[in-house]
């Protein structure tokens, strides 16, 4: 009987005791037995989550997007628009003169010239800019400080920028695009003036280089087709400029090299500044928005820069060619409206088209030399390049726009006779793929 007893309780602590083991194993780790484990829940809880944020970002990214379409828009009408620009004082109108420099103490021979043709320091202050921290540069700035009220101020950063190998040879690119947007800064923003005109510091300037920015500026004001007005013609060696030192064009490619531009751009485009190629970067639809801007047949700047950022090959093959103005036009007596849109547009396409068309080949002949101008037709990126190389001109796109063109057609000389190299008419626009 105690026998059995026992036997009974050694049964019921053995049922027990498994009783609590199933127990305790079903309650800890149910996902083996049970329906779905916490892991699995917390698996599917992350995927809605992440669900949920790439569905947030989307919207983020379309609310973003939607924003920068109205902002273009917004900008597209204020350029196509012909609205009356705020006026201004012609009398009290202040036009700076930005220099950026670096390390070349060759700045005085752009400074001599700069303030030799300068007819009032006061209208036309020059604020030199330096990069680079060259003391031997600085102190030739410094005498000009002393000597002829200028002003210099320095570029704070002068670090190094470290750039992946591939592009650690454009180091100077990104150091001179960085310098311009902090040097634009403190001329728009510190010293709050209303436009500038940038030069290098290895240009040398025309006797009328003032007098041409002062003239156009009131044109760049009033018309907001342009974003620009330009020292430079692209194609502007001595044979393939006429002698005519009035004549002034519109260009869709951004020339740079001597140019004015006002606050209300800067402020577009400023905040945006690109970290190398800022040249470039201007000529992208993105930034010049089918604006034009104003260039001369025979350039207000010229470079003496042999050695630069470039490293120098443009200079020996093409830039030393460069005609620079001699003669002095008093452009601020002069009416220079035909250079507005509407009426440029007319006058040219007019001239333009009335112009007789001959081929590459006659052109070259010289049988038609009787002719005051003559049109070659392209329709290709090819028969551009070809024709281009055939008479000299230069034959490269930047963002599919060729140097100096409007509306697609380039103007230059050849051997004394004018010639437009057009696109046939109904051109469509310029093939941003052509380069
Ligand atoms: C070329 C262009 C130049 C343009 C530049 C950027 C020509 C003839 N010149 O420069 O107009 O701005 O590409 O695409 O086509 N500088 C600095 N910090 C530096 C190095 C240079 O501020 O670390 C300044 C120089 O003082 C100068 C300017 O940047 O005023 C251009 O430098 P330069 O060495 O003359 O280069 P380019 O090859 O002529
Ligand atoms: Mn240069």
């Amino acid at each position: 009987m105690r026998r059995k007893h026992l036997v009974a309780i050694v049964v019921v602590i053995f049922l027990t005791w498994n009783f609590l083991m199933y127990y305790m194993l079903v309650s800890k780790n149910p996902g083996k037995l049970g329906s779905i484990s916490v892991e699995d829940q917390l698996k599917i809880l992350q995927g809605d989550i992440r669900h949920q944020l790439s569905h947030n970002s989307e919207l983020l990214q379309h609310l973003r997007k939607f924003r920068e379409q109205k902002l273009s828009e917004e900008l597209d009408r204020k350029i196509h628009q012909t609205t009356t620009p705020v006026p201004y004082d012609a009398n009290r109108f202040i036009l700076p003169i930005l220099l950026i420099a670096c390390d070349r103490t060759t700045v005085s021979r752009s400074l001599d010239l700069l303030i030799k043709y300068r007819p009032n320091k006061n209208k036309f202050p020059i604020i030199v800019s330096q990069d680079c921290g060259h003391k031997p540069t600085a102190d030739v700035i410094q005498r000009y400080v002393m000597e002829h009220d200028i002003k210099h101020i320095k570029h704070p950063n002068i670090s190094d920028i470290h750039l992946p190998w591939p592009q650690k040879k454009f180091q100077g690119y990104y150091k001179l695009s960085r310098h311009y947007r902090w040097a634009l800064n403190q001329v728009f923003h510190t010293f709050n003036h209303s436009a500038v005109v940038i030069v290098e510091d290895d240009l040398d300037i025309s006797p009328d280089f003032y007098e041409y920015f002062s003239a156009t500026f009131p044109i760049l004001h009033q018309d907001p087709s342009l974003w620009c007005v330009s020292a430079w013609n692209d194609n502007g060696k001595l044979d393939m400029v006429s002698d005519d030192a009035e004549l002034l064009y519109r260009s869709d490619f951004f020339p740079g090299l001597g140019w004015m531009m006002e606050k209300s751009t800067w402020l577009e485009i400023g905040p945006k500044w690109p970290d190398a190629f800022w040249d470039d970067w201007m000529r992208h639809p993105d930034q010049r928005r089918g604006r034009a801007c104003i260039r001369p047949e025979i350039c207000r700047t010229s470079t003496f820069g042999k050695k630069g950022v470039s490293k120098g090959l443009f200079y020996e093959k093409h830039l030393k060619f460069i005609k620079l103005n001699s003669k002095f036009v008093p452009f601020t007596q002069k009416d220079l409206s035909y250079l507005l849109k509407d009426k440029y547009d007319t006058y040219f396409t007019k001239l333009v088209k009335d112009t007789p068309e001959v081929t590459v080949a006659e052109a070259m002949s010289g049988h038609r030399s009787n002719m005051k101008a003559l049109k070659i037709l392209y329709s290709t990126k090819d028969e551009y390049k070809s024709t281009a190389k055939k008479l000299g001109i230069m034959d490269d796109f930047k963002a599919g726009v060729p140097r100096v063109a409007y509306n697609g057609v380039v103007s230059f000389m050849y051997r004394g006779q004018r010639i437009y190299l057009s696109p046939p008419p109904g051109w469509k626009g310029y093939n941003i793929k052509w380069s």
